[in-house]
């Protein structure tokens, strides 16, 4: 290989490389990955503590990580239900207004109720629903 030969490959390299760089997490943000998997896994907050079942109240939620996705678990009725908290429509992360009693998204205004419907904005589905299961007072999601 001659130098001229390595250079352009070098240069070849450095431009895709930094063009991955770019666009790799611009296609994330477009496409989410939303699968949570069919394994079950224990629902755990950010620091990796495993949440109970009975520390969530009626009517309260709580919010943790599944696979390092967001998930929430809202008590409706004495009933668990757990919600993915990315956003159907480009994948934001939304967050409960206790005070309104409905999810919100920051980024264009997505509105969900409580079951993970959709009642305002451009959000085109529902929250996904997350299989749910309490093994020893565990939240085990799938
Ligand atoms: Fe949630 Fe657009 S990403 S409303």
């Amino acid at each position: 290989m001659n130098r001229r030969h390595f250079f352009e490959k070098f240069v070849g390299a450095l431009f895709g490389g930094t063009a991955l760089a770019f666009f790799a997490p611009a296609l994330a943000y477009l496409f989410p990955n939303r699968n949570f998997g069919a394994t079950g896994r224990e629902f755990a907050d950010a620091f990796g503590q495993v949440i109970s079942a009975n520390s969530i109240p009626e009517n309260g939620n709580q919010i943790g990580m599944l696979g390092g996705k967001p998930a929430i678990v809202l008590r409706n009725n004495g009933e668990l239900v757990a919600l993915s908290a990315v956003c159907t429509h480009l994948g934001c992360i939304v967050t409960f207004n206790s005070g309104a009693n409905i999810f919100q998204c920051p980024c264009h205004g997505g509105k969900y109720d409580r079951d993970g419907n959709v009642i305002a904005g451009p959000p085109p589905e529902p929250l996904e629903r997350i299989n749910i299961k309490i093994e020893d007072d565990k939240i085990v999601l799938s």
